[in-house]
C-alpha cells in the first residue's frame, strides 16, 4: 500500500532539552471556531488559528460550500510563534451554506469530516465528503446512525468515506453513541443546532467539551448537566472575535521530552488548561514529572490558559484505563514514548486508538519496538517498560501525525539516531515541529 508521507527525518540523541515554546493553536478548538463561524450571522476573526494541514482542510471545505473566507496578516503584537494570519469568516446563518460543486476533501482529519457531516444533514442539497487514504480506512456508522435517525439520508462505503449526505428538514434526537467520542457529539449537536426541537446526547463517558463552550461563545445556550448535553435547535449565533489557546496535545510532546532527560525543563506558554483536556497534567506528575500550572487571567472566552512548566523526575509505573482514557486519548502516543526512558506505562480500554490516522496500537508498537523498547501490544492498548534504552533504527510513522511527534521524542532518549519514516506527517497537526525539536535539544 502506498503512503501518504513520504519524508524520513533523522533524529539524534539529545542530552537535555530546555526553553520556552509557544505550540501553535488548539486543532479542535480551531475545526469548531471555522465551523461556528460559517453558520453564525456577521463576521468572526479567528486569532491563532491552528496552522496544520487539518484546519486548512477545513477552510477548504467551507469555502465550497460557499462561505466567504479570508486570511489577514497577523497583528504585529501577536506573539504566538505560530500565530499565522488572523482567519476571518463571513457567516452565511443557519443552514446558509450552498451545494459544493465537487466533493469535500477533509484531507487527514476525521474532525473535519465527521463535523461537516453533521453540518450539512441539516441542508437540502448532496454532499459528498471524502479524505486521504487513512480517513477513507476510518469508521464512520458512529455518526451515520444517528445522523440518519434524525432524517438524513447518508450513504457510506461499507461504513467508510466517502460519505454521500442528502440533508434537509431534521427531526431532533435523544441519543446516547456507543463510543465517548466528541466528534460524535458535534456532529450530533451541529445538525442539532439547525433542528427545531431540543437535541440531547448523553454520553457514556465525558469527552473534550469545545463544541459546547464554542457554541456559548458565539451566543447559544447549550446546557450540559453531568454525561447529559441539551440544545435547543435554531438559535442563531453572533459572529465574534475569538481567540485560540496553543494546543495541549502539541505541547504534551515538549512536556514529555522535558519529563524524560535529566536536567531538563520546558515551559509552555498560552496553552489551552480546558479542564476536558488537561488529564496529562496528572498521568505526568503521577509518572513523577515535575509540573506547575500558572492559569492566565482569561483572554479567551470560554477557553482557560495559561504557563505550564514541566521538568524531569524520576520516572515511575503508570497505569492508564477506563473512563480516564477519552481524556488522554491522542495524548497515549507521547506517554509512550516517555515510558521509554524509564518506569512502565500500561495502558487498557484504548480500542479506540485503532480507530485514529493509524491503527495507533500495531503503529506504536511496531515503531516503538524497531528502536529496540520493551513493548508489549495488547488487544485494547499497549504495555511499555523503560528497562532498557533504545537502540536507534528506523521507525515508520505510519501516515500519522502523532506517530511522527511520539518517535521523535522517543529518539531523545536512544543510543543511536532515529530516521523517522513519514516525519512530514508531524505537519497534519505541528508545522515546524523538528525545527523547534532542534531549538529545544542540547546534545
Ligand atoms: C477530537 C476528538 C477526539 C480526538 C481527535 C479530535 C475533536 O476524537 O482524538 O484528535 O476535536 O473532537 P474522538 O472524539 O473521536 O475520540
Amino acid at each position: 500500500m502506498s503512503v501518504e508521507f513520504q519524508a524520513w527525518t533523522t533524529v539524534s540523541p539529545a542530552r537535555r532539552v530546555a526553553g520556552e515554546v509557544r505550540v501553535p493553536g488548539d486543532k479542535s478548538i480551531s475545526h469548531r471556531y471555522a465551523i461556528l463561524a460559517a453558520l453564525a450571522e456577521g463576521v468572526t476573526e479567528i486569532r491563532g488559528y491552528a496552522p496544520g494541514a487539518d484546519c486548512a482542510s477545513t477552510l477548504a471545505c467551507l469555502a465550497q460550500l460557499g462561505v466567504e473566507v479570508r486570511r489577514l496578516e497577523a497583528p504585529p503584537d501577536n506573539r504566538r510563534q505560530h500565530s499565522g494570519p488572523v482567519i476571518q469568516i463571513i457567516g452565511r446563518g443557519l443552514r446558509g451554506l450552498q451545494a459544493p460543486e465537487r466533493p469535500l476533501d477533509a484531507g487527514n482529519s476525521g474532525t473535519a469530516l465527521r463535523m461537516l457531516a453533521g453540518v450539512v444533514s441539516a441542508h437540502p442539497f448532496e454532499t459528498t465528503l471524502t479524505g486521504d487514504q487513512s480517513l477513507r480506512r476510518r469508521p464512520m456508522t458512529r455518526i451515520v446512525r444517528p445522523l440518519r435517525r434524525m432524517g438524513a439520508h447518508v450513504e457510506a462505503v461499507d461504513g467508510r468515506p466517502p460519505l454521500v449526505v442528502r440533508g434537509g428538514d431534521l427531526s431532533p434526537i435523544d441519543y446516547t453513541p456507543e463510543t465517548a467520542s466528541a466528534q460524535v457529539k458535534t456532529a450530533i449537536l451541529l445538525a442539532g443546532l439547525q433542528t427545531p426541537g431540543r437535541t440531547t446526547v448523553r454520553e457514556v463517558a465525558a469527552t473534550r467539551d469545545h463544541t459546547e463552550r464554542a457554541l456559548r461563545t458565539f451566543g447559544a445556550r447549550v446546557d450540559a448537566d453531568g454525561l447529559v448535553i441539551r440544545l435547543e435547535g435554531k438559535q442563531p449565533l453572533r459572529g465574534r472575535a475569538v481567540l485560540v489557546p496553543g494546543d495541549v496535545s502539541s505541547a504534551t510532546f515538549w512536556a514529555v521530552a522535558a519529563a524524560a532527560l535529566p536536567g531538563s525543563e520546558i515551559t509552555l506558554d498560552e496553552v489551552g488548561l480546558n479542564p476536558s483536556r488537561t488529564a496529562i497534567v496528572g498521568v505526568l506528575e503521577r509518572m513523577g514529572a515535575r509540573v506547575a500550572l500558572v492559569p492566565h487571567d482569561s483572554r479567551t472566552p470560554g477557553e482557560p490558559v495559561g504557563r505550564v512548566r514541566v521538568a524531569h523526575g524520576s520516572l515511575l509505573p503508570v497505569e492508564i484505563g477506563g473512563e480516564e482514557v477519552p481524556g488522554l486519548i491522542d495524548e497515549l502516543p507521547a506517554l509512550a514514548a516517555l515510558a521509554t526512558f524509564g518506569g512502565a506505562l500500561r495502558v487498557t480500554g484504548a480500542g479506540e486508538l485503532r480507530t485514529k490516522e493509524s491503527d495507533r496500537i500495531t503503529a506504536l508498537v511496531s515503531g516503538l519496538r524497531a528502536l529496540g523498547a520493551d513493548v508489549d501490544e495488547l488487544p485494547d492498548g499497549f504495555e511499555v517498560r523503560g528497562s532498557r534504552p533504545l537502540a536507534g533504527g528506523t521507525a515508520n510513522a505510519c501516515d500519522d501525525h502523532r506517530l511522527a511527534m511520539a518517535f521523535a521524542i522517543a529518539a531523545l532518549g536512544a543510543r543511536a539516531p532515529v530516521v523517522i519514516q513519514g516525519a512530514d506527517a508531524a505537519d497534519v497537526s505541528y508545522p515546524g515541529f523538528f525545527a523547534t525539536l532542534e531549538s529545544l535539544c542540547e546534545f
